[in-house]
């Protein structure tokens, strides 16, 4: 989504600026700006297409200067085109970029707009860039924040104005942005990776923070329950930030390289782990773990289908009632609180907004026990909640999750036998079990991804599908849930997936030739059920597409396809068995022509409601 960056320098930052722009992309946008102050005036570039166009018109125009902010816009006031292209200006003298959403922005507007302010953009942020230029009277941080009082909804800003060369103000409230601190030099970004090489002391702006940056001097202001600011020292920490995504090496996408990554991935997940302990959530999780009594996920899109499948898990094996919620109806819906829950947000970037916004939701219902699962130990997510598992995945590029979900998974099977432990249903034999299973993952892992010439097969007959049904149950449910997610977002095919038992309850009725139906059919306690389902859409002429383990016994025939999985992997084979149909929507995305690792209108961290 949305990036920031922003800097003051005795040296041209442009090229910092557009570099920061570069390691941001992966996150999706659809323009992208700069603007700078040169020669006592605000010169700017804005463009609708990638970062290295922005690059090429900013070094043709000549555009360099030591101040300067930079911007990467996912919209959602007004279309992408440039003129809605952030930085925004106002009377030739405020520059400003913003992410999130500002919700009275029409309110502000008419105020605006009959002070004699014209519009050059249909954008919430325009709105922003002129009630500060409103405020403004000769000291940009006091203009900032009194701005700021006036803004209802989530925003991180970065600001300079014509009269004040060498100063960029920030703000944040419901949107990340960091201050990077160098030699007589400081920063603004989104994002710690956009500084990656540039400074790695960062410091993390809370909620309602103002910062001022100046040569060599730092100041930050935060709000308080009054409405007033008052200064606070905010201490930076030494973060090395990774350089974003590595080479893509002998891959095509990055969906596809980070598919293969996966084997590494999980291997990373559980390095270090010797024994199940609660203490591998933090200090002071067995005391939590005693006294829960409930568990409670929240998380969005594929982070809440790994939820939904640690909930089989968390019930079956520990013994705790597990409700998952997705986070943006969490946050607004009437609930009945437990104070001996043990809230767990699941979430790869750790910045999704809803994910945030329901974990405070549920912290202000008085629950006060938090975890997450997290692939950036850096993120507002990690912050925020008292216990924590890093998941190892490494920089996710690819706006369609991978190998984050697999390793949210070996994370939640680890939390679940921690639990386990701690209510007594989890003996030493059983824990060095799980134990070898999950070592001998990656493994696993590796001999399904070499089932990728089975699966191109099969893509190109998907590839010319308009629908797709996928099946599953038990613990394969929410596999075949992510399975559709990702054909749907990548290969833009309509997919839905339904427990198997649920055909004839309705979805039965989409079922003809037309139909390919993906069955996730693993050797478990459900496998005659789900073959009786199974007939069920023959009967009615549907074509099945089974990805079945070795001993299931169900084989190719007319209307039947079969790809085995090489191993059955009892209660951690919905790691295995997403993995193939991954590989399916990633080859029929491809057969289609989709821009795989930025699939239309999406972006890869959802930093607004
Ligand atoms: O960063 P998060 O895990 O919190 O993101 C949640 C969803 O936005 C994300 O999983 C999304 O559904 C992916 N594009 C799915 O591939």
């Amino acid at each position: 989504m949305c990036g920031i960056v922003g800097a003051v320098s005795n040296r041209n930052i442009v090229p910092i600026l557009v570099e920061g722009l570069k390691r941001l992309e992966y996150r999706g946008y659809d323009s992208c700006g700069v603007a700078v102050h040169q020669g006592g005036e605000l010169r700017r570039a804005r463009s609708t297409a990638r970062v290295a166009q922005l690059d090429a018109s900013v070094a043709k125009d000549g555009i360099e200067a030591g101040t300067g902010i930079a911007h990467t816009r996912w919209a959602t006031h007004g279309a992408p085109a440039e003129h809605n292209a952030h930085p925004h200006f106002s009377a030739n003298r405020i520059a400003l970029v913003h992410n999130g959403i500002i919700e009275n922005h029409d309110e502000l507007r008419a105020e605006l707009l009959a002070k004699g302010y014209n519009f050059t953009s249909q954008t919430d942020t325009e709105v922003i860039a002129h009630l500060v230029n409103h405020l403004y009277d000769g000291d940009l941080f006091d203009a900032v924040q009194r701005a700021t009082l006036r803004l209802k909804g989530a925003y991180a800003i970065a600001v300079f104005c014509r009269d004040e060369p060498q100063r960029v103000v920030g703000a944040r409230e419901g949107s990340p942005l960091i201050l990077g601190l160098g030699k007589e030099e400081n920063f603004l970004a989104s994002d710690a990776m956009a500084l990656a090489g540039v400074t790695d002391q960062i410091v993390y702006l809370e909620e309602g923070d103002v910062v001022d940056l100046q040569i060599g001097k730092t100041w930050v202001s935060a709000r308080q329950d009054d409405g007033r600011y008052r200064p606070v020292q905010r201490e930076p920490r030494t973060v090395v930030a990774h350089s974003g995504a590595a080479e893509l090496g002998p891959y095509r996408h990055y969906m596809q390289k980070e598919i293969f990554e996966q084997p590494r991935a999980i291997a990373d997940t559980l390095e270090g782990v010797l024994g199940i302990t609660p203490e591998l959530f933090g200090d002071g999780a067995y005391k939590v773990f005693k006294e829960v009594d409930q568990v409670l996920i929240l998380a969005c899109g594929t982070s809440y289908y790994s939820g939904s499948t640690a909930k089989y898990w968390l019930e079956a094996i520990a013994g705790i009632p597990t409700n998952v919620e997705i986070a943006s109806e969490y946050r607004y819906r009437t609930s009945v609180p437990n104070p001996r829950t043990l809230v767990v947000t699941i979430s790869q970037s750790g910045e999704t907004a809803d994910t945030l916004a329901a974990l405070k939701h549920a912290r202000s219902l008085g629950m006060k026990h938090t975890l997450t699962i997290c692939n950036v130990g850096t993120s507002a997510m990690v912050r925020e909640c008292a216990l924590a598992y890093i998941t190892r995945a490494g920089v996710e590029v690819g706006v369609a999750s991978t190998k984050a979900f697999s390793t949210q998974l070996v994370g939640l099977f680890m939390l679940t036998l921690a639990l386990a432990q701690v209510r007594g249903r989890l003996d030493e034999e059983r824990e060095a079990e799980y134990l070898k299973s999950l070592r001998h993952l990656p493994v696993a892992v590796q001999a399904v991804l070499a089932l990728e010439p089975q699966i191109i097969a099969w893509s190109e007959d998907f590839a010319r599908k308009e629908n797709a049904l996928f099946l599953g149950r038990g613990l394969h449910y929410p596999i075949a849930l992510e399975g559709a997610l990702k054909l749907k977002e990548i290969s833009y095919i309509h997919a839905e997936a339904y427990p198997a038992g649920e055909l004839k309850h309705g979805p039965l009725a989409l079922v003809t030739a037309e139909m390919p139906v993906v069955t996730i059919a693993p050797n478990d306690a459900l496998v005659d059920k789900l073959k009786s389902n199974m007939q069920e859409v023959r009967a009615r002429g549907g074509e099945l597409f089974v990805f079945a383990d070795a001993d299931t016994r169900i084989e190719s025939e007319p209307g039947v396809r079969v790809i085995r999985m090489p191993e059955h992997y009892g209660v951690l084979s919905p790691i295995l068995h997403v993995v193939p149909l991954q590989l399916l929507a990633y080859h029929t995305a491809c057969a289609r022509g989709t821009d795989v690792d930025k699939p239309r209108n999406l972006a890869k961290s959802v930093t607004v409601e």
